[in-house]
């Protein structure tokens, strides 16, 4: 005798009417994210340190609230997730890059606060978050795919990219049913990215137009719009999505 596939429930869901904390949504990835939560319906709370920046992207989107808050400052992300009003149903996290300087070059100091930040600190955001979320919500960091290939100035960076997915899937067995993932990044053309590259930007938008697998440079769109699948598709925990247009496959 065959038996008939259990049905299983509906694995997507909708952003509208949830509340959606941003954690660096003043700029860039976390920006776009919290536009694109907005237009599916989402009420948003939005964090990073330059209050100016921070108002600028609340009117736009028109958030429920925004907060100052750096990502360096332990107290201050319990102090951020205690004080927020009601229960949250998703936290993006986005924040600082790895500083990038080669091995004889690094400043400890800059190196030592970086790792903080992206691995300890996620560990905080997600102790912090875990008592506000309702069950089936999200948890997702973004990191990156570029530093998976050993190369000059890379080294603090890769070690953010090998702990980042290993702290995600550690925290979806340890904090269930709370969902956590991460997006891994390749180049997007955000302000980070022209702040870093300054004069070099335009040659390196074209050698990706050139080279990437996708013939085009990824934007902050591309990422957010995994971001916002990872909210709502409750099948998903534990996982590392790479957005990165095929760069990591290209010598
Ligand atoms: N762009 C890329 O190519 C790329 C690739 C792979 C991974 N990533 C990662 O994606 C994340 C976002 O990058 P992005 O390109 O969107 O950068 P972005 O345009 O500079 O935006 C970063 C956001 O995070 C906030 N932020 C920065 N440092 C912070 C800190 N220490 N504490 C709290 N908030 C902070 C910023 O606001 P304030 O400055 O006002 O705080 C801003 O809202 C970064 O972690 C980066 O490493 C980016």
């Amino acid at each position: 005798m065959t038996t008939a596939p259990a049905t299983t429930a509906v694995s997507t869901g909708s952003l509208a009417g949830q509340i959606v904390v941003v954690i660096g949504g003043s700029s860039g990835i976390g920006l776009e994210t919290a536009r694109q939560a907005r237009s599916a319906g989402a009420e948003l709370i939005l964090t990073g340190r330059n209050r100016a920046r921070l108002d600028r992207a609340r009117d736009e989107i028109k958030a429920l609230s925004s907060a100052t808050l750096d990502l360096g400052d332990a107290a201050a992300i319990e102090f951020f997730f205690s004080g927020l009003p009601a229960d949250i149903d998703h936290v993006f996290v986005t924040g600082g890059g790895p500083p990038y300087a080669g091995i004889l070059d690094l400043d400890f100091d800059e190196a030592l606060r970086a790792l903080d930040e992206h691995l300890l600190g996620s560990l905080r955001i997600a102790r912090a978050c875990a008592p506000r979320l309702q069950t089936g919500g999200s948890l997702t960091f973004v990191t990156g795919t570029h530093a998976r290939r050993p190369g000059i100035g890379l080294s603090i960076a890769a070690i953010a990219a090998v702990g980042v997915p290993a702290i995600v899937a550690n925290a979806a067995v340890e904090l269930a049913p709370m969902r956590v993932n991460a997006i891994a990044a390749g180049f997007v053309d955000t302000p980070l990215s022209a702040r870093i590259l300054g004069d070099a930007l335009e040659g390196r938008r074209a050698e990706l137009r050139a080279t990437l697998p996708i013939r085009r440079v990824v934007g902050p769109a591309d990422v957010a719009a995994v971001a916002i699948h990872l909210m709502t598709n409750t099948a998903v925990t534990g996982a590392t999505f790479d957005v990165d247009g095929g760069q990591q496959l290209i010598p």
